[in-house]
């Protein structure tokens, strides 16, 4: 019997995966699409598109009426939630739908700053989004006073004995990401939610680049809140929040006074977006069956060898089916990492920002900040033959989008990164974001095309 250890990865099955998303079908002058663009959005399943357009013909309605799409809907939006709780491994009253993980961190900064007097402090980080920073920013004028955990400049993680340096007794709220959106890399985020539990602190997580490449687990991280985008991980464009039930019962939102004081509710205001609700249902779906194929390639059975039965709650099946998809993928993923970072740094003009060296690639996601050597210098000063503009993150970008490679650049919202490394003021990095639907031959031919663009 191979244990947990030994036992081989699952396998993905890639050509199932790549033909549940029509939009990679797509050319651009006349050479095939290639999305590697999935840290600003990834595609998503046809059956998510399905559930989208299905709800919007046959059940559009409001919620709580005595008819039947209505009641229609309000079942839709408790399955929806019982997969999401299956995702987050948390409970569904725990799960908050929202516009986008940025609306939901400023609900929360309002509801928590409530509780906050001047002095008090939280500890945000140098490696952030901004929508995990300029949320807690905002209760400065409160009198609440933000403290920055450094980074370690040469591979981009956090400096965490500068972090535990900050947390103290009246640290209120540590807020830090799971996973760079920027560099790839990975936070010790079990680790800094026990040093920030240790001070009596809340830990509120950015799962948002972590959604795709990792498997989440609330109840192991113990983190008080934890938010992540729908539209990162194959679903529509929302966000989802976690909080503690403790924390959703006491905290006070801002609330319209008929909306009901039970949670989750009591977060969700207004008339939520159900045609999106149910996109996210059919994505947990498509993670869940993803899972289920790693372990059995036809499909037909569950983990157990038992036939598959739909849940119409969350079950332990499902979020089993979804720690076998996120293995599947990690194992996936990092064989076409392995692959991209070896290539690159054959590219002599290229520098790779972040974790570089493969024995620590558990540390990253496959993320990846390029730029051609030496722009980080200031644009005005002389520049030498091998620095000329149109090799900066933006034209190296359209040349990429033009041959149908779809990449990004700038800062990407990870501003105190691109400030700090001083890449900021010339354009920021080339973004290279790997998910599970890309493939080997997409790795080699961007590495062919990045060879002929930089003039390797
Ligand atoms: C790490 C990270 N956090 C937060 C956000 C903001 O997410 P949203 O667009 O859902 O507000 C993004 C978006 O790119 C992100 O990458």
């Amino acid at each position: 019997m191979p244990t947990t250890e030994t036992a081989a990865p699952t396998a993905l099955d890639l050509s199932w995966v790549r033909s549940q998303f029509p939009a990679l079908a797509q050319t651009v002058n006349g050479h095939p699409a290639v999305f590697l663009d999935g840290p600003g959005g990834t595609q998503v399943p046809q059956r998510v598109i399905d559930a989208i357009s299905n709800y919007l013909r046959h059940d559009n309605a409001n919620t709580g009426g005595a008819y039947a799409t209505s009641r229609n809907t309000d079942a839709m939006l408790a399955e929806a939630r019982a997969a999401v709780a299956d995702f987050l491994h948390c409970g569904t009253d725990e799960v908050v739908f929202g516009p986008n993980m940025t609306t939901l961190t400023y609900a929360m900064s309002r509801a928590i700053g409530r509780e906050l007097r001047s002095g008090d402090e939280i500890l945000v980080t140098r490696l952030d989004h901004d929508a995990n920073v300029s949320p807690w920013l905002a209760l400065e004028e409160k009198g609440v006073t933000i403290r920055w955990a450094e980074i370690h400049d040469e591979d981009c993680t956090l400096d965490m004995a500068n972090l535990a340096s900050k947390i103290n007794e009246k640290t209120k709220l540590v807020a830090v990401g799971y996973a760079s959106n920027a560099v790839g890399t990975i936070n010790p985020v079990k680790e800094i939610v026990r040093l920030a539990h240790a001070a009596g602190a809340l830990a509120y997580i950015d799962a948002v680049h972590y959604g795709p490449h990792g498997l989440i687990d609330v109840t192991a991280i113990d983190c008080d809140f934890l938010v992540c985008s729908t539209y990162k991980f194959f679903g529509p464009h929302m966000g989802v929040l976690f909080g503690k039930r403790e924390h959703l019962q006491r905290l006070r939102p801002y609330k319209v006074r008929p909306l009901t004081d039970a949670i989750p509710n009591r977060w969700e205001w207004g008339t939520l977006n159900h045609e999106c609700i149910a996109g996210i249902a059919a994505c947990v779906d498509y993670i869940a069956d993803l899972g289920r194929r790693a372990h059995n390639p036809n499909g037909l059975a569950s983990l157990d060898g038992q036939p598959r039965r739909p849940s119409p709650h969350g079950s332990s099946h499902r979020r089993a089916a979804i720690v076998a998809a996120f293995e599947a993928i990690h194992h996936y993923e990092h064989g076409l990492m392995e692959r991209l970072i070896a290539g690159l740094s054959q590219i002599p003009r290229l520098k790779v920002y972040g974790i570089t060296d493969p024995a620590r690639f558990a540390e990253r996601c496959p993320t990846l900040a390029l730029r051609v050597a030496d722009q980080s210098a200031d644009q005005n000063a002389d520049q030498s033959a091998n620095q000329t503009t149109d090799q900066t993150p933006l034209a190296l970008a359209a040349e990429l989008g033009d041959r149908g490679f779809f990449t990004w650049d700038g800062n990407y919202y990870a501003l105190n990164l691109t400030e700090r490394l001083d890449v900021e003021k010339s354009g920021g990095f080339l973004r290279i974001g790997l998910v599970h639907y890309n493939t080997v031959e997409e790795v080699d031919r961007l590495l062919a095309a990045l060879r002929q663009i930089v003039g390797a």
